[in-house]
């Protein structure tokens, strides 16, 4: 049975988890493997909205195992209130949920260190989400990370909290300015955590093997997108960890030669939240427009997405960077009533072309998007069954950027609804999971 990473192909909120969780009935198992609680992928069923933070999006279905792999920073008390808040609405987690040993915990000091930073930084500033994120990845490189596992061993928590609430606080306190921390609180509130977390803790690397192993498939759930990559994206406005296909091997301990297949998820136009360069970014009415159609306000933090036409050579380099076998484009309706569309097919730099995307800041920051316009259809995209349903010209709008960024589309969707999926025909992922035929229609 297959092993599918899915990606985000953009700067997040893509819709994976829309599109994941469409996909978990086919597969035994969803493992996120980075990020933490800075994701927020929202699931739509029905009339009942779910948004994910750090547990996976297969955990609506029951019978899925959900797995929070090592490389995953988490922030405990935010987690047992994500679990509290499902729990409550009718989800299992007991028997579905497995936490990872190895994964590095967010403690109270990394949200102030994280705010306290941005301040400083002034017009540099990421505009992160404020979580910590950032400042648990810099303690996880620094080697005095502390660990799920360390939850569960009193002294060597205390031990390890001592050295590092020695260490933030002089930070807090001398370059920031900032509120200190006591040892005691956070030992006393974490031992609390570890109380209600112990029974989901556990060595997931092994166990994901095992069940690969006797033949299950997992699909691995990328946070965030390509572009907010550590390394491959736009540095320093990215997130702090490995967000492209390979991040789902050493995030979860499964080797590579163990995945399958990659599948990433890219917008019918491209969005972006916090600081950074952004080529196609658009302003005014078309730009509201968007915003206002796609509803595109972060599903963490509530802070309005920047709009801008699909970037092709940023479709591309994902392609590239993450090895994509499909592409699923979401959120095509958002078009439905645009006269016209644009779609970036290069970027203008000092006279040049350039059609791979540049990694240099600079060059990134100034490139003008050379744009191909295509007339919008005008006409409604929700509710279509099949390709064949959609407007010519939407029909046209797909294969155009399909045949840009050299990758086939194997889903596309025109609303937040489960129901509203097409499965494109010749779908790559009928290789992979024959059933989906079945189940989508
Ligand atoms: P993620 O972080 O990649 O999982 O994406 P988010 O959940 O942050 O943002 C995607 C938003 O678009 C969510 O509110 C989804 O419910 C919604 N969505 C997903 N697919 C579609 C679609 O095809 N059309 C519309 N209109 N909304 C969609
Ligand atoms: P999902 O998984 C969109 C952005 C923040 C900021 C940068 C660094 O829902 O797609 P961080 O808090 O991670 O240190 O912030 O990354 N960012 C996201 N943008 N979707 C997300 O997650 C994001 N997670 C972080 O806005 O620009
Ligand atoms: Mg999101």
């Amino acid at each position: 049975m297959p092993n599918i990473v899915v990606v985000g192909t953009q700067w997040g909120d893509e819709g994976k988890g829309k599109v994941v969780d469409v996909i978990t009935p086919h597969v035994n198992v969803v493992v996120r493997y980075q990020g933490g609680n800075n994701a927020g992928h929202t699931v739509v069923v029905g009339r009942d909205k779910y948004v994910l933070h750090s547990i996976p999006s297969g955990i609506l279905h029951r019978g899925c195992r959900c797995v929070v792999g090592c490389g995953v920073v988490i922030d405990p008390g935010a987690l047992i209130d994500e679990m509290e808040s499902l729990v409550r609405r009718g989800v299992t987690l007991d028997g579905n949920l497995f936490i990872s040993k190895n994964a590095h915990l967010i403690m109270p000091y990394h949200p102030a260190l994280d705010r306290a930073s941005e301040a400083k930084l002034g017009k540099r500033r990421i505009g992160t989400t404020g979580k910590g994120v950032g400042p648990a990845y810099v303690d996880k490189a620094a080697r005095v990370g502390i660990r799920m596992v360390d939850l569960l061993n009193e002294c060597l928590l205390r031990e390890k909290l001592e050295v590092n609430v020695a260490q933030k606080n002089r930070i807090l306190r001398e370059i920031y300015d900032a509120q200190t921390f006591g040892v005691d609180e956070i030992l006393n509130t974490y031992l609390r955590y570890a109380g209600w977390l112990a029974p989901y803790i556990t060595d997931t690397a092994l166990l994901l093997m095992k069940w690969i192993d006797s033949g299950y498939s997992v699909l691995f759930e990328g946070a965030q997108g390509t572009m907010l990559d550590i390394d491959h994206g736009t540095y320093p406005f990215i997130t702090s960890s490995s967000t492209t296909a390979g991040g789902a091997a050493t995030g979860t301990g499964v080797p590579p030669t163990r995945l399958d297949g990659v599948l990433g998820v890219s917008k019918a136009y491209t969005t972006r939240v916090g600081g950074g360069p952004f080529p196609t970014e658009m302003t005014g009415a078309v730009a509201e427009h968007i915003r206002a159609r796609g509803n595109e306000y972060g599903a963490t933090t509530g802070r309005p997405r920047r709009c801008g036409w699909f970037d092709a050579v940023v479709a591309r380099y994902a392609v590239r960077i993450n090895g994509l076998d499909t592409v699923a484009l979401t959120k095509l309706d958002v078009l439905d009533q645009c006269e016209t569309v644009k779609i970036c097919t290069g970027y203008r730099y000092n006279g040049e072309l350039l059609t791979d995307f540049p990694e240099d800041e600079n060059v990134i920051a100034a490139a003008e998007p050379v744009y191909e316009e295509v007339s919008g259809w005008l006409a409604p995209t929700g509710g279509a069954k099949n390709e064949a349903d959609l407007p010519a010209k939407a029909r046209r709008y797909l294969e155009r950027l399909e045949e840009l960024i050299g990758a086939p589309f194997c889903l596309i969707s025109t609303g937040a609804q489960r129901e509203e999926t097409i499965l494109c025909e010749d779908s790559p992922l009928l290789r992979w999971f024959p059933s989906v035929r079945s189940s989508l229609f």
